[in-house]
This record gives structure tokens, sequence and C-alpha cells, in this order.
């Protein structure tokens, strides 16, 4: 998923594009580029990497505007394949998968046309510049493009003769706004938000076109259409990193705030609705990407246990194409953190049409997933930067352990209460600061292995994918019982192994694993509340967590994890907050 940004008004466009794409550079990072009108020609300035490489074309004159920050889909992160692509007299951004590009590329081709780029948005350049060529009609040339495409896009089309923007939606976000500075098109609120300014969110296959002080609104059929307004507040300030040299980091740090504030009392009237929906359910399905996936899993141990609700966890992207199976009673739960993830929404508006209750847990109000789902339980991590996810995990736990005594409580069953987990996960973080000497051990690995049983497992996949995530190491996150079953053949001397044993019932048998793995000669590493285990021989350093009921313990244990990940990714010379290849917020398939 991309980043667009569009801008015709009273000032040089340039400076407007660059700020607004740098509020929208959580959703890519491959290369950036910008294009504005001066005198009926085009100015283009595009670049690999960061928005900041395009600082030299802040001085560019002209207006209107329109550009782009990438996350590479078709084609290289590469100069040559970042937008705007321009084709005839008009210039494009897009957001989104064209999904028949390269048949519609060979009938391009065939009809003599060059492309300059590797990239499934370059057809629509072409398809639109060329309509464009024949009627001069710019809406019409990019409605008649949209016939033809199939998949998903955000558009912002410029025309070089022409003092105006259209824009374009299909299963990708995108808002215009008007202010007494001029009219904008995004992809997001932040690009845009300042008091005195209104926003329209577009529909799918809605229109806009965007002249001098006026936005007019399509459907798909060019029909004019109103769609709901939303006057916006001035963006609240970045935050900033505080005393720490990472987002990431800082974002480690308020985990216990994020647990505190996101813990809900269901039992306030407020919640009443969302309490009879849990008196008729009999089955929980939940459906989530990556990390939110992993709160999924800790959900389901904590479900089955205290409420006895059977419980699957889907990872989104599959669910949507499983022809799912949804029982009468069926209460569905979506949990994202940016509430934008193309894979959960399609899974969430699935589950919804087959008879399901849907409750969104998500980090971002009024985002897509909040306007699907019946009710919404937010989580209060604040704005989380970082790619990695850290903090939104702790709260979304939060959220969906309060769901699950409050499941149990309907169904008359006893579950412990959950009030001390925010001082418990201050306690954990301060006890984590030692692993940062671990650090040496993972610089020479060769993969690392992340063992736990029960809900340690669930941990143990979280802590895998963070380190994965902005260190690049190869890892594995492992049910503690399955390692003898075929992958203990990958283990020596450079497979650092950490493990979680945080359930009483399972330590020792996780810690036959821990045997096994260190006989093979690796080196173990350990997150537990019980010192004896701590002290074991085969345990190289371990960090001292406190005990809580061990359904919960995930909220915790993966506080240390987190803190490794980040260590490690600075030890290799990693970015910890921008991963490679990564973008926070993932809007395609
Ligand atoms: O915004 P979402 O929670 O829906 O995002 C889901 C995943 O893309 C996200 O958790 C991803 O796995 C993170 N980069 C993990 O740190």
């Amino acid at each position: 998923m991309c980043g667009i940004v569009g801008y015709l008004g009273e000032e040089r466009a340039a400076p407007v594009l660059l700020d607004g794409l740098e509020k929208l550079e959580y959703r890519g990072y491959d290369s950036a580029g910008i294009c504005v009108v001066n005198g009926g020609k085009f100015f283009v300035v595009r670049k690999k990497g960061r928005v900041k490489e395009l600082a030299g074309a802040r001085a560019l004159e002209g207006n209107p505007g329109i550009g782009h920050t990438r996350w590479a889909t078709h084609g290289a992160p590469s100069e040559r394949n970042a937008h705007p692509h321009v084709f005839g007299k008009i210039s494009l951004v897009h957001n989104g998968i064209i999904e028949n590009a390269a048949c519609l590329r060979a009938q391009c081709e065939a009809r003599g046309e060059v492309f300059s780029s590797d990239t499934d948005s370059e057809v629509a350049a072409h398809l639109i510049g060329r309509f464009y060529g024949e009627k001069g009609d710019l809406l019409g040339a990019v409605s008649a493009a949209a016939e033809l495409l199939a998949g998903s896009y955000a558009f912002a089309v410029l025309a070089e003769d022409k003092e105006e923007i259209v824009c374009a939606r299909m299963r990708s976000p995108l808002i215009v706004a008007c202010g007494p500075d001029g009219v904008f098109a995004a992809s997001d609120v932040p690009a845009v938000a300042k008091a005195g300014r209104v926003a329209y969110v577009l529909e799918d296959g809605d229109f806009a076109r965007l002249t001098r002080g006026k936005i007019e609104l399509f459907d798909g059929a060019l029909r004019p259409v109103v769609r709901e307004a939303v006057a916006l507040e001035e963006e609240e300030v970045s935050p900033g990193k505080g005393e720490f040299r990472h987002f990431m980091r800082k974002e480690i740090s308020e985990v216990p705030a994020a647990v505190l504030n996101s813990l809900p009392d269901l039992s306030k009237p407020e919640f009443s609705e969302v309490c009879k929906v849990l008196c008729q359910t009999k089955y929980l399905h939940i459906v989530a990407c990556g990390t939110a996936y992993h709160s999924g899993l800790c959900m389901k141990h904590a479900a089955e246990k205290f409420a006895r609700v059977p419980t699957e966890v889907f990872v989104a992207s599959e669910y949507r194409y499983a022809d799912p199976i949804v029982p009468p009673g069926t209460l569905t739960i979506a949990v994202s953190q940016s509430g934008e993830t193309a894979d959960t929404l399609a899974a969430a508006a699935l589950a919804k049409s087959r008879g399901s209750v849907l409750i969104a847990v998500t980090n971002v109000a009024h985002s897509s997933l909040t306007r699907v789902a019946d009710f919404v339980l937010p989580t209060h991590a604040g704005r989380e930067i970082a790619v990695a996810a850290t903090k939104s995990f702790n709260a979304q736990l939060a959220v969906l352990y309060a769901l699950a005594v409050q499941l149990a409580k309907t169904a008359k069953c006893c579950a412990p209460p959950l009030a001390g987990l925010p001082v418990l996960a201050r306690e954990t973080l301060a006890a984590s600061a030692g692993v940062a000497s671990w650090t040496p051990y993972f610089q020479g690995a060769r993969s690392v292995f992340f063992l736990g049983r029960g809900a340690d497992h669930c941990a143990a996949l979280e802590g895998s994918l963070k380190l994965k995530e902005i260190s690049y190491l190869p890892s594995e996150g492992y049910a503690a019982g399955e390692l003898k079953h075929g992958t203990l053949a990958l283990v020596d001397g450079r497979t650092p192994v950490v493990a979680v044993a945080c359930d009483e019932a399972l330590a020792d048998k996780t810690m036959n694993a821990v045997h096994e793995v260190y006989a093979r000669g690796a080196a173990v590493f350990l997150v537990t509340p019980f010192s004896a285990l701590a002290q074991a021989k085969e345990v190289t350093a371990s960090v001292l967590i406190p005990r809580c009921e061990p359904a919960f313990s995930p909220i915790l244990s993966v506080i240390p994890l987190q803190l490794l990940a980040y260590h490690v990714a600075l030890a290799l010379g990693k970015d910890p907050d921008k991963p490679r290849n990564l973008a926070k917020s993932v809007t395609v398939e």
C-alpha cells in the first residue's frame, strides 16, 4: 500500500504535498515523488527511498499538484517505479493493486504505447491519458479507465492543461477535504487535518472532482452524490521520541499505560449491548493479521479456559477465501491496530455477511473497521508509529481478556480479575532491562527459536515475529513439545533459543525442550516467573517476570521479547522503526 496526496489552492503545491506525504510515510517508504503543474507543464521529482529525499523539490513553483509515497507491489523499489506516472497530458498517483495490469499492458503495448516503469499503476496512467487525449474530459477519462480495471485503487490524477484533480476510489482508502486554503485529497486524515477544513470519505466506486475551492462527488455512474461531511481538527502534533532514540523503544515503555488505559469496564451501561451479545455467544471467531492474529491466539486460551466457549482464530487473508462455516450464535472479533488492514476488513465483512455479529477491536477511532462493525471496543494505546507493533499488542490483550472474563461471567464461570495487570506490566518492564546484554549471542546467530507451551506459545510466536521483522534474523516461534518431531534438526551452537515458561502446570514440560536444545549446543534464554527454573544450568540468562494467571501471562512475557528484538536490531545496525519492505498499515491484499 502507498500514500497519495493532492492539493489545489492558494499556496505553492510542493511544500503542502511534502508535508502531507510525511504524515503518510507509515504506509510505505520505498520511494516518493511529486508532480506539480506550472505554466501548463508538469514538473515531476521522484526519488528512491523516503520522503526526505524529495527535500530539493520543496522549492518547486506551481499548483495544483499530486504526491505519492510507495510500498512496492509490482516492480522493485526504485526511481523508475516511483510515482507519479505521466502519460500524454495526465499524471497519476495510485494506491492499490491493478490485478489485470499484465493483460491491459499487453493491449497498450500492442497499440505502440511505451511503458517507462514495471508497475501495475502505469497501466491506469496510459488508459486515462489516452481517453483524456480523445475528449479532454478528465473525470470522464478516469471513469472510463476505471471500468476496465480490476483490483483496488485510490487515484489522484492531474491534467497539465486543466486546473483540477480527479480522484477515484475502489477498495483503497481515500478522503477529500476542503478549507479556506484549498482543496485536498489524501489516503488518510493526518495528511489533511487542520481546523476549518471539512472532509468527505469516498465510498467504493466514487469519483471526486476538485477544482478551485470546490469538491464535487460522483457515484460509479457519475451521478452527483452527497457523502457525510466530517469537520477536521488540527492534527495532534505527532508524538516525538522523548528521551528515547527510537519510537519502538518509546512505545515499549508505554506498554503499562496502554494496558491501563485499554482495560474496559464492561459492567458500565455503555457496554450493555455488547454484554447482551456475549450472553448469546456460542462460538467465538477471531480474524486478524500479524501481531493482531497473535492477540487472537492469546484470547483463545483465555476464552476457552474461563468461559468454555469454543474459539477459532483465523489469519484474515486465509479466512476471506476459505468459505468459512459461521454457525448461528457466532460472535466474530476483528482485531486490528490500524483498522485499515485490507485482509481483516474483508474477513470482517464476510463474517457479517454470514450472519455473525461483529466486534472491532482497534486502536484507531473512525477507521474503516469501525464502520463495518456492530460494536467497537477501542484500544487506547495512543498513536503507534514504529512499524513493529508493541504497545498495541498489549492493549489488544487488555480488551480481549476483559471480553473473555465477561464471557465467563455470562456463562456463570469463574475468571480471575484483570485489574492488577497494568502494575505487573510496569514491573515486567523494569525487570526486562537485562535483555540488552543478550545481544552478542544473537549477532552471529544463523536462526533463532522461541519456544513455549499453551499461552506461552502465543507469546513465543509474537516474540519471533518481532525479532524477524526488525532484525531480519530467521526465527520461528514453536510449540515446545513439537520441536523434537523434526525441527530439532536445525538446532546447533548458532541457534539461540528463547523459552517462555509462565504456566506452572506446563513449565517442566517446556524445560524438557530446553534440555534438548542445550544438549545440541544452543544457548538458552528464559522468560519465567519461576526463579528455580531461571537457575537451571542450561539457562544462559533469564528475565524473572511477575507471576500472574497463566492464561493472561503473554501480556507480560511479551515485554522482554519486544525489548530483545529492539536491542538485537540495534546491535545489527538496523532501523527498528522502519524495517525494510514493510509498512505500518497494509491496505492491499
Ligand atoms: O493494523 P493491523 O493490526 O491490522 O496490522 C496487522 C499486521 O499487519 C501487523 O500486526 C504487523 O504484523 C506488524 N508489523 C507486526 O509488528
